[in-house]
C-alpha cells in the first residue's frame, strides 16, 4: 500500500494555517504543524486527530535557524520527509505590542529587525531546509509561502511588517526561478484582506483551496508562482 503524502506547516495557528492543515489532512496527507507555543500545538493536534488526520507537532521559532532545523527534523523523524511545506509565518502582532501597527516614527531599528527576523530571515531558514529535505510526489516537490498585500502596497502604520513581507515575496520569487529546473515548485499566496472564518472571500477554508490549487499544478509549464487574492 502506498504511504500517505506528508505536509509540514510552519507557523501554525487558528487562521490560514489551520485551514491548510484541515484541507490537506482531509485529502489524505499526514500533517506536521509548528509554532512557538507548545500548548496551542497540543490542542490543535488533538483537534486534527479527531478528524482522522495523522499529526505531529514541533516547537519552532523561525527567527532561529537551529530551531528550524531541530523542529523540522523532529517532524521528519515522526512523519517522514515532507512532500509539501508551507511557510505561513507572518510577523504581524496585535495593536499595542512591538509588532503591532504603529506610526513610522515609532518603528525603531529593534522593532524593524524583529519583523525582518521572522518574515524575511525566517523564510530563508525554512526554504533552505525545504530544498534539502522535500521529497517528490507525482514528480514534484512543493514549497509555498503565505504573503500579504502589504508587500506590494505598503501602508504607513505597517512599515516593519510590510517591508519584511516584501523580503519574503522577493525571496520566494528567486527560489521559484532557481529551483524550477530542479522539480521544486515554489509558490506564494498573497492574501489581501482580513482573515476571518465568516469572510466570504478571506476565510481560512477558502484560502486553503489556493494552496491545494498550487500543489495540484503538476506540469512545470503550468506552475504559478504567485496567487494574489
Ligand atoms: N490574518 C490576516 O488577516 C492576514 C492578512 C493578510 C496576510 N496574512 C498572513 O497570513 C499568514 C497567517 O496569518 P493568520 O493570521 O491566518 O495566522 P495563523 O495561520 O492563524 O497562525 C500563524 C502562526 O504563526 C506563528 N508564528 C508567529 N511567529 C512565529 C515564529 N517566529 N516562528 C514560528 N511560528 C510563528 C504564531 O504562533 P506562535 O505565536 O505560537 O508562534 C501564529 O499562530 C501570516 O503570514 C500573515 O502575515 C494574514
Amino acid at each position: 500500500m502506498a504511504s500517505k503524502p506528508v505536509i509540514f506547516v510552519v507557523g501554525y495557528g487558528p487562521g490560514i494555517s489551520d485551514g491548510v492543515a484541515e484541507h490537506f489532512g482531509a485529502k489524505g496527507f499526514k500533517v506536521g504543524i509548528s509554532a512557538r507555543t507548545e500548548s496551542k500545538l497540543a490542542a490543535a493536534a488533538k483537534k486534527l486527530s479527531s478528524q482522522g488526520i495523522d499529526v505531529a507537532t514541533a516547537v519552532i521559532d523561525v527567527a532561529e535557524n537551529d530551531s528550524v532545523v531541530q523542529g523540522l527534523g523532529k517532524l521528519e523523524s515522526e512523519l517522514g520527509a515532507p512532500n509539501v511545506l508551507v511557510c505561513n509565518v507572518g510577523s504581524n502582532g496585535p495593536p499595542g505590542t512591538d509588532l503591532g501597527p504603529k506610526p513610522l516614527e515609532e518603528i525603531t531599528p529593534e522593532i524593524f529587525e524583529k519583523h525582518w527576523r521572522i518574515s524575511g530571515l525566517g523564510a530563508l531558514h525554512v526554504a533552505r531546509w525545504a530544498v534539502d529535505h522535500l521529497k517528490p510526489l507525482d514528480g514534484k516537490r512543493t514549497l509555498l509561502f503565505t504573503g500579504g498585500g502589504l508587500a506590494k502596497d505598503p501602508r504607513p502604520n505597517h512599515a516593519g511588517l510590510a517591508s519584511s513581507k516584501a523580503a519574503m515575496r522577493n525571496l520566494s520569487r528567486v527560489y521559484y526561478e532557481v529551483h524550477k529546473p530542479n522539480g521544486l515548485h515554489v509558490g506564494l499566496v498573497t492574501v489581501r484582506g482580513f482573515v476571518t472564518p465568516e469572510s466570504e472571500k478571506h476565510s481560512p477554508k477558502l484560502i486553503a483551496e489556493l494552496y491545494w490549487k498550487l500543489y495540484e499544478e503538476k506540469e512545470p509549464e503550468s506552475w504559478t508562482w504567485e496567487i494574489d487574492y
